[in-house]
């Protein structure tokens, strides 16, 4: 939880407990990203996560999946917007299906989502199996 201060620029690889997630990201092919929205973007933790990965091996033609998630009526989607620019300046390819899973909290009752945000979620990964 403190891997902002523990973990980036001249502590990069330092922190053992993070450099789990560096590895399972350096080692995998394809990611899923279920993104939130924050103030009209994605949180800044998460561009902290990205930019404390090893460069460019990480992200050089690799594959990702987005998800975006907010209470209002954007679905995150200019979130995810942005977040397709910074993965593809890092060299991941975004599938082109982004769910926008707008007004969650109406959506999901009791850790169930809504039938609509669920066909979304597994036309995305049939997508994203081919991809
Ligand atoms: C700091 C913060 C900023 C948020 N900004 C927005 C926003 O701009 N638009 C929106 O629709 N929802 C916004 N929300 C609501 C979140 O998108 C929503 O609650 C989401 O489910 C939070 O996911 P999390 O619990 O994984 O962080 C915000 C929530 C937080 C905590």
């Amino acid at each position: 939880m403190d891997f902002t201060f523990s973990a980036l620029y001249e502590n990069s690889g330092q922190n053992e407990l993070f450099n789990k997630y560096r590895e399972m990201m350096l080692n995998s092919e394809k990611f899923v990203f279920i993104v939130p929205e924050y103030n009209g973007s994605f949180p800044g933790v998460l561009k902290a996560f990205i930019d404390g990965l090893q460069f460019p091996d990480t992200f050089k033609d690799k594959k990702t999946a987005l998800v975006g998630v907010s209470s209002g009526i954007q679905g995150a989607g200019l979130a995810l917007s942005h977040l397709t620019d910074i993965f593809n300046y890092c060299g991941t390819h975004v599938l082109a299906a982004k769910p926008k899973l707008m007004h969650i909290e109406s959506n999901m009752k009791e850790g169930k989502l809504s039938s609509l945000y669920q066909d979304l979620l597994e036309q995305q990964a049939e997508e994203f199996v081919k991809f």
